[in-house]
């Protein structure tokens, strides 16, 4: 019988449960895939003990639990084979060359690391130790992100000259950053990194092409200490915290009723299952809201993107729309293609009604549209989470391999340059080359 492939966890974050322990636990429920039959979890790393001892009371069993800045010994221990990556982003890098460095290969969350100095350091441990980092680009995953990619290939657009592509998060999920570690760039990057990297690698994935140059626009409109939707007394000075909550559109719209408006606990909602504690991470007695005087990213960018190739995109991204989903439009010399969609990112499915699959519209320069339905799979994002999971779990599909679904190293570097790129260009005004900021020769 083939050994077990042993893997390690660095990171029992939400993702890091329902997408890496789960299925290698035999626990995957609603169709997802397991892989217990021929991988096993034989370590933890989280500074959290509470976290970790409440989910091991839920699933009935233990795993050996080390601090993070154990992951040596926890790798020499347990003998790993496999590191997946899945902190918070801004703990990705160190773990990711502490892995390689003990001889592990990785899988690491999206973003690989949160700028391109921790690229590099990234890079010089592969060539280093000879092993390779796989990145969980997952939203390439999606059915309807495959046949685009397939319509791509088949030519059917010819060249592709320019890219219009507008993401939008709707009032829940793209306020829900705001109090949470994301908020904080020196933790994620900022949302150009933290999210946008899911955008510019599906982008930079679906034209084949390096990103060249970037120049943006952006700012906090709706959240931090002048946030547009701050409510604010009569002198136009801040309320209470209590108060605040109390009036917020955000918190009146999806909070109230679930969370007291004078504790500092508020939640997502995602972790339906287990609803772990994360006071480690969120101390009960701090104070975290959208509105915090220390929140310092922006919720709002627009920005342009030069390729290699000459190809140009137009990107618009905001963190408080009233439907989150996305519009594209890819030009090429033979055809136009276009795609309006909805999702609802809500576990309470209440926020806006999602859409099934999605439907591409193409558009040949002479010539009738086509319509073309894609359908749903079962599963987070779009199905892209059980599909990335037999990618990275069990054996590369035929299809994975003709679209290069698996994302290296190098395409986690192009998506985090494009993200940080982006609020440089926000900042300084200037447009940046992204050679240059990877320490290339540009
Ligand atoms: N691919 C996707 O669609 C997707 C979706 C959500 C999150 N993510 C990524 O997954 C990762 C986790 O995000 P999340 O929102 O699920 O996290 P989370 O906030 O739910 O959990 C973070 C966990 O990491 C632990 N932690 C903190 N510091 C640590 C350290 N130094 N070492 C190890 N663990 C540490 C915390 O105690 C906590 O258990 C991030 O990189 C995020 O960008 C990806």
């Amino acid at each position: 019988m083939k050994p077990m492939h042993r893997y390690a966890l660095c990171g029992l974050s939400l993702r890091g449960i329902y997408q890496y322990a789960l299925p290698l636990l035999g626990l995957n429920r609603a169709g997802g895939p397991n892989f217990d039959r021929h991988a096993e979890l034989v370590g933890i790393v989280d500074p959290d003990n509470e976290r970790v001892a409440e989910f091991y009371r839920q699933i009935g069993r233990e795993i050996p639990c080390y601090a993070p800045q154990a992951l040596r010994r926890m790798v020499r221990d347990t003998q790993a084979q496999t590191l997946i990556v899945a902190g918070p982003d801004g703990t990705h890098a160190r773990q990711i060359v502490t892995g390689l460095d003990a001889g592990c290969e990785v899988i690491t969350e999206k973003p690989m690391v949160i700028d391109c100095q921790q690229v590099r350091q990234v890079q010089a441990a592969e060539i280093r130790n000879g092993r390779k980092v796989r990145v969980a680009h997952n939203y390439r995953y999606a059915p309807l992100h495959r046949r685009i990619k397939r319509l791509i290939q088949s030519g059917r657009l010819g060249k592709i000259v320019s890219v219009e592509f507008t993401y939008n998060l709707d009032t829940w999920h793209g306020s829900s950053y705001f109090y949470r570690w994301n908020s904080d760039r020196n933790r994620s990057g900022g949302l150009s990194i933290s999210k946008g990297c899911h955008h510019f690698d599906l982008i930079n994935w679906w034209l084949g092409d390096m990103p060249a140059e970037v120049f943006a626009f952006g700012g906090l409109n709706y959240f931090g200490k002048d946030g547009a939707l701050r409510p604010r007394d009569a002198q136009g000075q801040p309320l209470s915290p209590t108060e605040e909550k109390r009036r917020c559109p955000v918190f009146r719209r999806h909070y109230r009723g679930k969370f007291d408006p004078a504790g500092n606990t508020i939640g997502t909602g995602w972790d339906t299952r287990f609803n772990l504690p994360y006071d480690r991470q969120y101390p009960p007695e701090q104070r975290r809201y959208i509105y915090d005087d220390a929140i310092a990213i922006e919720d709002s960018y627009s920005a342009v993107v030069r390729y290699l190739s000459g190809t140009t995109m137009s990107y618009a991204c905001n963190f408080c729309t009233p439907w989150e989903g996305y519009i594209l439009g890819l030009n090429g010399t033979k055809a136009r293609l276009e795609v309006v969609h909805r999702t609802d990112p809500d576990p309470t499915g209440k926020t806006n009604p999602a859409e099934d699959g999605g439907t591409i519209t193409l558009y040949p320069l002479f010539g009738g549209k086509q319509v073309i339905k894609v359908n749903a799979a079962a599963g987070g994002h779009g199905g892209a989470d059980f599909a990335i999971q037999h990618d990275l779990f069990g054996r590369q599909s035929a299809e994975s391999r003709k679209l290069q679904l698996i994302a290296d190293s190098e395409a986690g570097a192009q998506a985090v340059a494009v993200g940080e790129a982006v609020w440089r260009s926000v900042k300084t005004g200037r447009p940046i080359n992204l050679a240059r900021l990877l320490g290339r020769k540009a």
